[in-house]
């Protein structure tokens, strides 16, 4: 299986949104975290550039960096591909001396939260009430996603 990450940077494709959406499905939260909105934002993806198996988006922070989107298609979950993606932009902010890798989710999403805590993430801090202003709820595990817990790699 090839593992390569690439960063891409032509414009997204519909390929794109889907992953993108399915990770976030505000779609207005999303166009404000990718370029052109936000031009120094970074989208890493693994396999074809413009239908890629897995893509991620990675924005710069004060001291450090945060991973705002990541999402593998259905077909090729669990072979790897988001830890590879969260690997490479961790290793990537070390290179570039960055302090930390920040990346948050549901405090439902249970399987994401331990994704990450495998790849070295801790909890560290709760965004009380975030879902809420989504435009529809997100259900994860039968359970209502209202609240955001923050992870934090500390370089
Ligand atoms: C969350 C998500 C990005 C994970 O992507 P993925 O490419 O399947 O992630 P990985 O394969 O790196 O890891 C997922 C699991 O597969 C396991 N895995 C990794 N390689 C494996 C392999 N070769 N064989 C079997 N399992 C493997 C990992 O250990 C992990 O399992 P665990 O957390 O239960 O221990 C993907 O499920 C997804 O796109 N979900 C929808 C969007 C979403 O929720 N995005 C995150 C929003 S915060």
């Amino acid at each position: 299986m090839v593992m390569d990450v690439t960063e891409y940077q032509g414009e997204l494709t519909r390929a794109h949104w889907d992953l993108l959406l399915d990770a976030d499905p505000s779609l207005d939260m999303v166009l404000a975290y990718t370029p052109p909105q936000l031009p120094e934002a970074e989208i890493f993806i693994i396999g074809e550039p413009k239908a890629p198996y897995a893509i991620c988006v990675v924005i710069p922070v004060k001291g450090g960096f945060e991973i705002k989107n990541i999402a593998t298609i259905m077909m090729m979950r669990r072979h790897g591909m988001a830890g590879a993606l969260i690997k490479h932009v961790v290793e990537l902010a070390r290179a570039r001396g960055a302090g930390f890798v920040d990346i948050g989710t549901s405090t439902v999403s249970h399987d994401q939260i331990r994704l990450y805590e495998k790849q070295g993430f801790q909890q560290d801090g709760i965004l009380r009430d975030f879902f809420l202003s989504y435009p529809e709820p997100i259900i994860e595990n039968g359970l209502l996603a209202r609240d955001m817990v923050m992870l934090r790699l500390s370089l």
